[in-house]
């Protein structure tokens, strides 16, 4: 058969509130425009996020009541780090509450004034706490990366070149070469396993740590089987253990590629330096073998992880995000090809090019897309990437909007809904106005700053 059908049944339902669209036009003023400063409840079809928003399956609601609750031992704890280690086999497995906590943790014992951390794009909780130390964080994707257009393959991949360079430039003060697969920032663009060994190779000859930022490694794992040369035979777990192969550690959010609501870890072989994560660990998030979760939850990812590799749920979910992104391009609205792992991105440079960059046309188009159709998206563009620590404003490379998807919980009839709010908004799209800030964070501006028209 042709048609690729969700590989699941729905066993347990959550009600959608629906709103009008003056009701909304209300919700958004009240919000001053910033999205992430709405009620879920006001909210139709919630893309903000694909992370914790997965639907759980019975096997990971039924682990969930094994869970030990042991402060020290638990078997909930053997049970995750030997899941974890049949995918990724590192020496030392630091359970965190999730992502940012290990960034935070590794950073804090890596990163401090003077240091240079590069990546293809670090995602903005990683650049938030590479730069909450004073360190540096850059980003070195290849050019491809950064064009909506490009259909080369492996978008996420970092510029090889570019990252000797980088090195031969900043020697001893770069603590560790990082990469996100895949890259979110990017357009949830894929990287090579080519570009990963490289990498691992580059780090290895100038003696920096490698690091991986692995949040959505099973969707990068699938785009290599599918795309890269060599690779379509193999397993995704094959694949998958060879992408970590060559790593000295990683950054991981279980609340991506583990199908959990919360929880992440922190991975490392230096014995020295997870001894002083584990240390910085009890003082922050909690003992080693919990680290900032319930046992139940170690749980849900343990099993989480056993499901997450399985084909048939990466081609639906791939093919998800394909199916919008053809539709929309049917309707000329430019999005980011190929399509990435875990969302649909749109240019809203180019589809809304009346509106400077610097008036925020991502957040025009998010709001946008929310008044008229209750979709909550996220710029990702000037708003998110636009401020430099020293306070000044700089255009980001793209002006995107995305559109999350939450694993395992919309339908396709959701897709067709989201497709016709954009055939909607086409019609009206030379219309929308630009935003200016009217109050900011000095960082990470984009969750809590504040919108107004610009007339
Ligand atoms: N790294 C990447 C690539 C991420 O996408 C995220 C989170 C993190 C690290 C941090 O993980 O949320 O568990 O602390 N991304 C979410 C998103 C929030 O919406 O893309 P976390």
């Amino acid at each position: 058969m042709k048609t690729i059908i969700e590989p699941f049944r729905i066993k347990s339902v959550e009600p959608i509130r629906f709103t009008t669209q003056n009701e909304r036009k209300e919700l958004l003023k009240k919000a001053h425009y910033n999205l992430f400063a709405l009620k879920s409840d006001d909210v139709i079809i919630d893309l903000l996020t694909d992370s914790g928003t997965s639907a759980m399956s019975s096997a990971q609601w039924a682990a969930i009541m094994n869970g030990d609750e042991s402060y020290a031992g638990s078997p909930s704890f053997d049970r995750f780090e030997a899941s974890v280690r049949d995918l990724m086999d590192f020496k030392h497995i630091i359970p965190t509450h999730q992502g940012r906590a290990a960034e935070a943790i590794l950073f804090s014992l890596i990163g401090g004034k003077g240091k240079h951390i590069p990546s293809n794009n670090h995602f903005d909780t990683t650049r938030g706490n590479i730069e909450a130390t004073g360190a540096m964080a850059h980003d070195l994707v290849i050019d491809e990366g950064s064009d909506p257009k490009s259909l080369h393959p492996f978008k996420g991949n970092i510029d090889l070149d570019k990252l000797v360079a980088f090195l031969d430039k900043y020697g001893e003060n770069v603590p560790c070469i990082m990469i996100t697969i895949t890259n979110n920032a990017g357009g949830g663009q894929p990287v090579s396993l080519e570009n990963i060994h490289f990498c691992a190779k580059i780090a290895r000859s100038y003696n920096v740590p490698f690091i991986i930022d692995a949040c959505r490694f099973a969707e990068n794992a699938w785009f290599i089987k599918q795309r890269e040369a060599g690779q379509g035979d193999r397993s995704i777990k094959e694949i998958v253990r060879d992408m970590f192969k060559f790593a000295d550690g990683m950054t991981m959010s279980a609340k991506k590629d583990a199908f959990a609501n919360i929880g992440g870890w922190l991975a490392l072989n230096d014995d020295e330096l997870a001894q002083n994560a584990k240390t910085k660990l009890i003082q922050t998030e909690g003992f080693p073998t919990y680290g900032g979760l319930a046992g139940r939850d170690l749980d849900a990812i343990a099993q989480g992880l056993k499901e997450i590799i399985d084909e048939d749920y990466l081609r639906y979910r791939v093919r998800t995000n394909e199916y919008i992104i053809e539709r929309l391009d049917a309707l000329n609205i430019p999005v980011v090809k190929p399509a990435g792992g875990h969302a649909v991105f749109i240019d809203a440079k180019s589809w809304l090019s009346h509106i400077e960059p610097l008036q925020y046309p991502g957040q025009a188009l998010a709001v946008a897309l929310y008044e008229l159709g209750g979709i909550r998206g996220c710029e990702i563009g000037t708003v998110m990437f636009g401020r430099a620590p020293d306070g000044s404003e700089n255009q980001a490379a793209m002006e995107l909007v995305r559109l999350a998807i939450p694993r395992r919980t919309y339908t396709q009839s959701h897709a067709d809904y989201i497709v016709e709010v954009f055939e909607e908004l086409a019609k009206i799209k030379d219309d929308l106005k630009g935003f200016k800030i009217i109050e900011e964070p000095p960082m990470m501006r984009h969750f809590s700053a504040k919108f107004a028209t610009v007339i």
